[in-house]
């Protein structure tokens, strides 16, 4: 006993130092749990991302197209908009969108907030107006009430509707995957294959536009480095932000973090599978013919970046008032 009792502090001290340092060496870092939100702008940004009725249609919220039930994104090439319309590009998740250096594929918003009110006037997505939104809110007097309480504010606008949602999307982070505890030194926490698969992650240079805690998010790339990628779609990345030509067919480097669930890939969604996805990258980014051992290695490692997900229960959103403005979904 008192052995254990003299060893187990030593022990702890070297596995932790041991995990330090592996730590400080690997390009990737764990993702944190989510600290310092304002719970009550939370809760009320919770509601307003499930509410439908800031969408033209009554039917739209933004779980529509980032469905937290299937990793914050809609599982198809592309998003449906208002009256069925075909979305022009891939709905990319919102789970660790905080920590992405800009939103959207070419990054024309700066942050979630400045991201939030996009879609709510976008006619080709919820196909509302900012002023129409906050009229129909203040029609509901939960609503008010929330709304007086968290902002203390005479008036709803659309600022705070904005600030509510991103504060709520900041809550969306995915700790605990098995490569975070891998990362955090527990050395069974992944198999020997995907371990593998993580070694030529490094070693191939994924990593090089894949990094950071997010294994994304961090800067803009040009897609199609060493072969030109072939594609229908009319995105053409962040020229469209700079007008610079040099950032022509630039995209923000997707998360990888959570991307078995978060299918189909690319930013106009036509690699339905991850290994056709990480068969493409290899190719056109590195120059590199993966043979299928390796590709499925890659594969198996791009698995173990499944965090927690987001786990609360459904709001429950204050009904309509005789006030509240009809949802006009077929016009
Ligand atoms: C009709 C489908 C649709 C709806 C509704 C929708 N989005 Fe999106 N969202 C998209 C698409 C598509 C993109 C990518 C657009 C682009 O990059 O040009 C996107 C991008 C984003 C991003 C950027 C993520 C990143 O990594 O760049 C965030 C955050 C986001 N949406 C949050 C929201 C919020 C909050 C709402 C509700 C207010 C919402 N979305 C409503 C389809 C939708
Ligand atoms: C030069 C930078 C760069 C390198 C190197 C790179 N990627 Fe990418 N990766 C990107 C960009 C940019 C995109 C988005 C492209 C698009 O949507 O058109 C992307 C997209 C992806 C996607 C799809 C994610 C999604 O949600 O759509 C996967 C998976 C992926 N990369 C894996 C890899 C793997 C595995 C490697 C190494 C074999 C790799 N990448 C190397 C820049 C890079």
């Amino acid at each position: 006993m008192k052995k254990n009792a003299f060893f187990t502090p030593i022990a702890t001290a070297i596995l932790l130092v041991a995990a330090g340092v592996a730590l400080a060496q690997e390009p990737v870092e764990p993702i944190s749990p989510v600290k310092e939100v304002n719970l009550g702008k939370v809760e009320l940004g919770k509601k307003l991302y499930f509410d439908p009725r800031l969408s033209k249609s009554g039917f739209i919220s933004c779980n529509s197209c980032h469905n937290l039930s299937m990793g914050g994104t809609d599982n198809l090439k592309t998003s449906i908009g208002h009256k069925w319309q075909q979305g022009p590009i891939n709905s990319p998740t919102v789970l660790n969108s905080s920590l992405n250096v800009a939103q959207f594929w070419d990054g024309r918003a700066a942050d979630l907030k400045a991201q939030a009110g996009g879609p709510i006037a976008n006619p080709g997505e919820m196909a509302f107006t900012h002023t129409l939104a906050v009229d129909m809110l203040e029609t509901i007097p939960e609503y008010v009430i929330e709304f007086k309480l968290v902002f203390g504010k005479a008036l709803i606008d659309i600022d705070q509707v904005t600030d509510a949602i991103a504060e709520f999307e900041k809550t969306l982070v995915t700790p605990n995957s098995r490569f975070d505890h891998w990362l955090l030194g527990e050395t069974d926490a992944i198999t020997a294959e995907e371990l593998g698969g993580y070694q030529l992650f490094k070693l191939s240079g994924c990593i090089a536009c894949h990094n950071g805690s997010s294994l994304g998010g961090t800067s803009f790339q040009k897609m199609g480095i060493v072969e030109p990628y072939q594609t229908a779609n009319t995105a053409q990345g962040l020229i469209a932000v700079t007008g610079k030509d040099a950032d022509r067919f630039k995209f923000k480097v997707p998360t990888l973090r959570n991307v078995a669930l978060t299918y189909p890939y690319f930013h106009d969604g036509e690699a339905a599978t991850l290994s056709h996805a990480v068969d493409i990258m290899g190719r056109l980014q590195l120059g590199k013919q993966f043979t299928p051992q390796e590709n499925a290695q890659i594969v198996a490692f791009l698995k173990t970046l499944t965090g927690d997900q987001p786990l609360f229960d459904l709001p429950m959103l204050p009904p309509s008032t005789d006030k509240t403005p009809k949802p006009t979904p077929f016009d």
